[in-house]
């Protein structure tokens, strides 16, 4: 999901394996191909694709992020996608965290993440990094079995109704 805002249509990359055995995708084993719409996410030509997926990894546009996550776990697809902290609370999603089909992955060092952006980051934070912007809040989402998910509480006391 990636637009550069200069086009109708839209591009996806394909990478088809490694041709030439020096084990990395090189450019020129990255197909550039088009589709034939604008690459919205509902649209069918992009369902297509995403029928294909095994695993979806993205950053999604945050004001679509119910519709988007609805739409993965209606195709039943593994994903780790990012989305702001608070989307925990929407209506769409804490269901799925309440009924185990989603949760919280690692997460940000101090709870923010740097994307590359040609904006100008005017954050006041000590953590910013050139040619990066700093957005605040955000967090990984995923239904991969990560090892955080499988760590024992620690429990060191008893109930109390007083305390
Ligand atoms: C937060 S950006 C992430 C861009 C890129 N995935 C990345 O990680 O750098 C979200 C992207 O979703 C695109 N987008 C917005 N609405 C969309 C839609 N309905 N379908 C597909 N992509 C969309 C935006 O153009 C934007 O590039």
């Amino acid at each position: 999901m990636f637009s550069a805002h200069n086009s109708e249509r839209s591009i996806y990359l394909e990478y088809c394996g490694d041709t030439n055995n020096n084990k990395v995708p090189d450019i020129a084993e990255i197909g550039v191909q088009y589709l034939k719409g604008d690459g919205d996410f509902r649209s069918p030509e992009s369902i297509a694709l995403l029928q294909q997926a095994d695993i979806v990894v993205t950053n999604p546009p945050f004001s679509l992020f119910r519709e988007y996550v609805t739409q993965l776990v209606e195709y039943v697809k593994k994903f780790v996608i990012i989305g702001y902290q608070n989307a925990i609370t929407y209506k769409e999603i804490f269901p799925l965290i309440k009924e185990n089909k989603m949760w919280l992955g690692f997460g940000f060092r101090g709870g923010a993440g740097h994307f590359i952006s040609n904006y100008e980051d005017t954050a006041t934070a000590n953590d910013r990094k050139e040619g990066m912007i700093r957005v605040s809040g955000v967090h990984w989402f995923t239904n991969l079995h990560i090892a955080k998910r499988h760590e024992d509480l620690i429990l060191y006391k008893r109930y109390s109704p007083e305390e």
